[in-house]
């Protein structure tokens, strides 16, 4: 299928290191038609070739080695790299640039006299396709050049789909029942490759350049730094993350780096290009089949690796929610070990046909949790077995419903289900929420069992410290530590109160702009109360109507918030946690609310994003209160600004559509006065 491919990239590159170290090894073996000996794919009969007049290298891999022990032997192929340019250029150390390695196509285009006569795609590194109909549609990629420009040149960089794109040509395709793309990289390839531009010019594909080839009548300069400002000033689009280094501590200095901001980043990378910044050094170094001495590709570790579903088991969370998950023969990705990965829910275990058996395709980036991302079917054994929701709660044995429209199953014991229990007490002491310090996952299984803790209101009226000493692992300090910690969390703040009790889909923002609304618990419960009667109306926007003009509210989370509350087992622990001590209750308190502060922002809503200069995001939000604003956690048709700092992604670009006005920190000074 056409730039569908087969197997994951990591698994090719595996395969390909593999392959070019047997022959290397033994050369004799190397066959004329090895993979190794093409630098790209084969171009396609359907656009007209191009036969490129300086040919279009490959980039030699530099694999990290996660497994190795220290960071010397972990980057042990990056510092071979540095050694052996230094070794030819007789230097101690050496200055590179480096550049992200964009997920996209490697294209060409050559400009005469400024104007961009042809563009082709890299094909085989000799040969490419002439893409210059669809390369035209590209916004960011100049069609006339600016300022001083040779008779000839040709510049060199690559096309790629911002992921808020490939988002969207993902719904696109599902919309109309297509199969989506797999990757931004695929999807970029497909959209460069249309036989109708009509067609590329509705796909959202940037471009950043990267270097030069062949040219005429302009005199070379002695660096890259100096060809990318070049590149810059002729109006190209050069990558802002690009940045000089110096030697291999510098290298990996940057790739740490860039590895931090990439999960934030509005486009995907799968590592770094470090290129040697002095041109004639280059000449020196030259190139071994097809791939430059003077440059390497870093990679990011593998985040997608193949192995075996052994089994499928199912999780009950602190909602209830009922989350299948794969037991995995082990496999090491993303930079660990992983022998579990979540399969979400039964609608994408059926959408993604997961069956006990199969070969699949386990995915892990940066911090997310592990997940089955998708199966091979080639692989599937004949006794491949459907997974299926099994028909009571594993934990309690409560009845499980999945009610319409709703992925998600629930085990429907609330409370009494211990799953539940704990999943909702270690919600109940997080740092966020009532925030007891020292009350971890272990001694919450350890007070269920052993001190009859069956609500959160328990850990403050069952737990003292003579009780608390004689569990395992506690000694009387401890304990004493512990209850005073329970005591200080009494003392709280309504929006954290509200966080803590685990109203499904209501996360921090959502219950501290709650607080902020209502002020009062008393508040919240009427609003809540009477929103119910508005349950079944035909519109969406006229169920929950109170709770729905809370910010970032819609009908769903107002929806839970309304059923929480209807819910008598609910309240009635509500009750107990705020009910003063004298009256046997929690004694859980907060301040009464302040009255929000009046100002140039008042009735005007923020969202911020973004790395905002010298202010922090608490900073920027402090600020914009104690002016009258409000500041809340998405975009929406209700968002009245966007406070956009530096690598702002999503939420700019989302801003953007919905034609919210984005404002960086001066404006919103001058918004102030
Ligand atoms: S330079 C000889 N710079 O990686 C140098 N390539 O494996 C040739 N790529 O075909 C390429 N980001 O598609 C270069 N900053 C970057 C790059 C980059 C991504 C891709 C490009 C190329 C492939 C080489």
């Amino acid at each position: 299928m056409l730039d569908a491919p087969e197997i994951s990239d990591a698994e090719y590159d595996q395969l390909f290191s593999e392959l070019q170290q047997l022959e290397a090894a033994n050369p004799e073996l190397k066959a004329p038609d090895s993979p190794t000996q093409r630098v790209g794919g084969a171009p396609s009969p359907m656009f007209a070739a191009v036969r490129h007049r300086q040919p279009m290298l490959s980039l030699r891999k530099a694999a990290i080695d996660l497994k190795a022990e220290g960071p010397e032997l972990q980057h042990a192929e990056l510092i071979d790299f540095d050694r052996r340019v230094r070794e030819v250029l007789l230097k101690a150390k050496v200055d590179y640039i480096a550049e992200p390695k964009l997920d996209g196509l490697a294209v060409s285009l050559i400009y005469e006299h400024g104007v961009l006569v042809q563009g082709a795609t890299r094909g085989d590194g000799e040969t490419g396709e002439d893409i210059t109909q669809n390369l035209r549609t590209i916004r960011s990629l100049p069609l006339r050049l600016r300022g001083e420009v040779p008779p000839l040149v040709e510049v060199r960089g690559e096309v790629f789909l911002p992921l808020a794109g490939f988002q969207k040509m993902v719904r696109d395709a599902e919309a109309r029942g297509e199969k989506p793309p797999v990757n931004p990289r695929n999807a970029a390839a497909g959209s460069l490759r249309q036989l109708e531009s009509v067609i590329t010019a509705k796909r959202p594909l940037a471009f950043y350049a990267y270097g030069t080839g062949i040219s005429e009548g302009w005199p070379q300069p002695a660096r890259h730094r100096d060809v990318l400002d070049q590149l810059k000033t002729w109006g190209f689009p050069v990558s802002e993350l690009i940045e000089p280094v110096t030697g291999a501590e510098g290298c990996l200095a940057y790739f740490e780096a860039i590895g931090k901001k990439r999960a934030s980043l509005p486009f995907d990378i799968d590592g770094v290009v470090f290129k040697l910044d002095d041109l004639a050094g280059r000449n020196e170094l030259g190139a071994v089949s097809r791939e430059p001495r003077w440059a390497v590709a870093y990679k990011f570790p593998a985040e997608e690796a193949v192995t075996v579903l052994e089994n499928v088991e199912f999780q009950i969370g602190r909602t209830g929610a009922v989350t299948p998950v794969a037991r995995l023969r082990p496999v090491f990705v993303g930079g660990a070990n992983v022998s579990n990965a979540t399969l979400h829910n039964m609608d994408e275990v059926q959408r993604k046909d997961v069956r006990i058996g199969d070969t699949v395709i386990v995915r892990r980036a940066g911090d997310v949790i592990p997940e089955v991302k998708e199966v091979v079917l080639a692989q599937r054994p004949a006794d491949a077995r459907i997974v299926v929701l099994p028909p009571s709660c594993p934990v309690c044995g409560g009845a499980i419903a999945r009610e319409e429209g709703e992925a998600i199953a629930r085990c429907t014991n609330g409370l009494s289900c211990r799953a539940q229990l704990h999943g909702a007490l270690i919600h109940f002491v997080s740092r966020k929420a009532i925030d007891i310090d020292g009350l971890g996952e272990k001694l919450l299984a350890l007070v269920i069992d052993a001190l009859d803790v069956r609500t959160p209101a328990d850990i403050y009226l069952k737990l003292d410290a003579a009780k608390l000493a004689v569990l395992e692992r506690m000694g009387e300090k401890s304990a004493e530590n512990l209850v005073k910690a329970i005591d200080a969390s009494r003392d709280t703040s309504f929006g954290r109160f509200l966080f803590a009790l685990g109203i499904p889909v209501v996360g921090e923002t959502t219950a501290r702009d709650l607080a902020q609304h209502y002020g009062s618990l008393e508040a919240l419960l009427a609003a809540a109360a009477a929103d119910l009667a508005t349950e079944h109306a035909e519109k969406k926007k006229e169920r929950f109507p109170l709770l729905q003009s809370v910010p970032d509210v819609g009908p769903t989370v107002a929806a839970s918030i309304a059923h929480f509350f209807a819910e008598p087992r609910n309240r009635e622990v509500i009750d107990t946690l705020v009910k003063p001590r004298e009256d046997g209750g929690a004694g859980i308190h907060w301040p009464a609310p302040k009255a929000a502060a009046e100002g140039a922002l008042t009735g005007k809503t923020f969202v911020i994003t973004g790395t905002l200069p010298g202010l922090s995001r608490e900073e920027a939000a402090a600020l914009i209160e104690a002016n009258g604003g409000k500041v809340t956690g998405s975009v929406s048709a209700k968002t009245d600004f966007l406070l956009a700092g530096e690598a702002a992604g999503s939420k700019l670009a989302k801003a953007e559509k919905l034609g919210v006005p984005v404002l960086d920190l001066a404006a919103l000074r001058g918004l102030i006065g």
